[in-house]
């Protein structure tokens, strides 16, 4: 054979790999829905990003050293070594972390995060990893004829809730006569029972029982669930490659104990 023909045999060999992988990649909605999965691109970089709201014990918080510390960043933490990339924290208020998701400022987040239905319309969830109540941390003097939420349901009664939590929903859906005071932060609302100036704070469980160690004389507890609080990872929409990892990483770590561990560490009972 001459050297033009083999040389042409040779191109041709090369042209078909050629047009062959270009076909592999493109129409092909399995590969790609991977390709762009914020799993596999946080692998490829090295690195996972997490924005959480860091005042919510024993979930996230900043200790007196200033560091970050928590049930959900030792998960994060726990789940970048699965992947073997190092973990990023974006700290952001509450109500921004959904926005800086869905901007990608951050590939997930992990804030003591409640999965509901209508927060899943904008972002995707993960199996939930624990599961918790809302319910009521009540003033000694205001409110010392309250049993239940059904009680602050009246004109005159000032429920505080934190921004754009699942207690703010549960406050507005379960007492629409009473007077609902929000704030930024939890302390600020906890605050307000703490000195009569509201009747109750509604949030979640492990929060209340930490204001309520807090202000032992002036609130009490009242530990009737107002809401079930399933807390899952958020991702963005249309990646579910990264909520079918993120899954079996959480399954696996339920069934070899590890997430019972985490449990334990920060003194949280899983309720389901
Ligand atoms: N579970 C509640 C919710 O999803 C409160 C979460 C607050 N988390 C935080 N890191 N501040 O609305």
């Amino acid at each position: 054979m001459g050297i033009l023909r083999r040389m042409h045999r040779a191109l041709l060999v090369v042209l078909s790999l050629v047009l062959l992988s270009a076909c592999g990649g493109q129409g092909n909605e399995a590969t790609d829905l991977w390709e762009n999965s914020v799993i596999r691109l946080a692998n490829e970089r090295g690195k996972l990003i997490i924005a959480t709201e860091p005042t919510f014990r024993p979930f996230e918080w900043k200790n007196e050293s200033d560091e970050l510390v928590g049930f959900d960043i030792d998960l994060a933490r726990m789940i970048g070594k699965e992947l073997g990339v190092e973990v990023e924290f974006l700290s952001a208020a509450f109500t921004s972390l959904i926005p800086a998701l869905v901007g990608g400022k951050a590939d997930l987040i992990m804030s003591g995060m409640t999965a509901t239905t209508e927060r899943a319309l904008t972002v995707s969830y993960t199996d939930p990893y624990f599961h918790t109540i809302t319910c009521l941390l009540v003033s000694t003097s205001r409110a010392a004829d309250v049993r239940s939420i059904a009680d602050l349901n009246k004109a005159g009664r000032v429920i505080a809730v934190k921004e754009g939590t699942t207690g703010h929903f549960a406050a507005k859906r379960h007492c629409p006569n009473a007077k609902i005071v929000t704030t930024e932060l939890e302390n600020d609302a906890a605050n307000e029972v703490a000195q009569g100036k509201a009747d109750a704070f509604l949030y979640d469980l492990w929060s209340i029982r930490q204001h309520n160690k807090n202000h032992p004389d002036t609130t009490r507890v009242i530990t009737t669930p107002v809401s079930r609080e399933p807390y899952a990872i958020a991702c963005r929409k249309g990646d579910p490659e990264s909520i079918a990892w993120l899954n079996l990483v959480l399954r696996t770590m339920r069934l070899d104990g590890r997430l019972q561990e985490l449990y334990e560490k920060y003194g949280l009972e899983d309720v389901r």
